[in-house]
């Protein structure tokens, strides 16, 4: 087992209710709030006037930043900085999904640094200040609620980029799964496979830890035999519950414990181009993703993907060819796309999604890809 520190700062408050409390915590953090929300979902189903009156109650001053997009962009942030700055904010009030955390996140950063959010992004300046955030998710998916990552698009440079600091870890995360039974079950779908993915990544990191290796069995189990339940039953509490709990946990520190990396990750990098180019949601790039990687690793990596059968599927001796396949048809059941061309209107244009892979810098950290290998992994996400 490799040396780690494991340090999560963010506090949780799980729960039915969980959200009445919010009018006493925040005031431990200051006295002026940016409350930053999506496109609106958050308004239509009620969340929203359910925080503002939180924010009421506590008495503090709030300004309201509307308007993040899925798979945010960097102008909008640096819009959302200039505001903060302006107002001299002392706490961000995040309500939304993982767009709308990782915004508040960087906005966070930039704000309390005075400093240029995609060159914080870009390590061209470091930072040590932060604005603390609180986050109350509507989406499980990401993780971002628990962890010290965020990830921003970048139009004019073609990029979509990770960005670690645990400077960015939120101070308190809210998660009422009350709040998640309106997501569309697409939107569920893709938050499962994100949740799984962030869960294969850690496994496939380097590194002899097995209890970490058991968590991922479990977190993946757990999302395996809720999916159909939820997607069945989508105001489901118990049902909520369980993916939201999930979803955390695949990324929030536990499953990397001991591994050289805290994953592989090139399926995420390799997701990021595909969400650049088809602004297609996170996790319905690694739905096509995560087959066409594992498929390229049969032979190399056979050994380690049939051990993740044993641990996924409870069988002793399935093979690394029958653990992609029901990874695969996984995915499937929940109607989501495993073939670039399952997206729909996308021409087979190889090199538009190759060029954007390289200048993206898509290699993995553990087993580390070449120009040649994204080659075949581009035909295999789309035959
Ligand atoms: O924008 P609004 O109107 O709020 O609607 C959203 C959006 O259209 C909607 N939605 C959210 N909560 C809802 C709801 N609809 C109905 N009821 C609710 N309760 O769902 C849509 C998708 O929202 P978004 O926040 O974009 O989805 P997600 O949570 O999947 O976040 C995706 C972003 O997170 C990044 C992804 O790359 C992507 O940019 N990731 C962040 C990570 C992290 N910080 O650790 C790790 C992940 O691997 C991922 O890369
Ligand atoms: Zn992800």
């Amino acid at each position: 087992m490799e040396n780690f520190i494991l340090h999560n700062p963010t506090k949780v408050f799980f729960g039915k209710g969980v959200v009445e409390k919010l009018h006493e915590n925040i005031k431990n953090y200051g006295s002026k709030v940016l409350f930053l929300i999506g496109k609106g979902s958050v308004m239509r189903y009620g969340y929203y006037d359910i925080v503002l009156e939180q924010l009421k109650k506590s008495r503090l001053k709030y300004i309201e930043y509307k308007g993040i997009r899925p798979n945010p962009v960097i102008e909008d942030i640096n819009y959302a900085v200039q505001m903060a700055t302006e107002e001299k904010i002392d706490l961000i009030v995040a309500l939304g999904g993982g767009s709308v955390i990782d915004s508040a996140k960087i906005i966070s950063l930039a704000a309390a640094n005075r400093k240029d959010a995609w060159e914080i992004m870009t390590k061209k300046v470091a930072v040590d200040k932060q604005i603390p955030v609180i986050s109350i998710l509507t989406l499980a998916g990401t993780g971002s609620e628990m962890n010290a990552a965020a990830v921003v698009q970048n139009l004019k440079q073609e990029r979509k980029i990770g960005y670690v600091n645990s400077l960015m870890y939120p101070k308190e995360t809210y998660l009422d799964p009350e709040f998640t039974c309106t997501v569309a079950n697409n939107h569920t779908s893709y938050g499962i496979v994100d949740l799984v993915a962030h869960a294969l990544e850690a496994f496939f990191a380097d590194g002899d830890a097995t209890l970490s290796d058991k968590f991922v069995g479990a977190i993946v189990q757990e999302a395996m035999y809720n999916a159909p339940l939820v997607l069945a039953e989508p105001k489901s509490y118990k049902y909520r519950s369980r993916i939201m709990w999930a979803a955390t946990c695949a990324l929030n520190g536990i499953t990397s414990c001991g591994r050289k990396t805290s994953g592989d990750w090139a399926v995420h990098e390799i997701g990021h181009a595909i969400s650049f180019l088809y602004d297609t949601p996170h996790g319905a790039t690694l739905s096509i993703a995560y087959p066409a990687w594992l498929k390229f690793h049969l032979t190399k990596n056979a050994k380690r993907i049939s051990q993740l059968g044993r641990y996924l599927f409870n069988e002793n001796n399935i093979s690394a060819e029958k653990t992609i396949l029901k990874i695969e048809t996984f995915f499937k059941s929940m109607s989501c796309p495993t073939k670039l061309t399952d997206l729909g209107f996308i021409e087979y244009d190889k090199n538009k999604i190759l060029n954007l892979m390289i200048k993206n810098n898509v290699t993995g950290l553990n087993h580390k890809l070449e120009a040649k290998d994204l080659t075949d992994i581009v035909d295999l996400m789309y035959f």
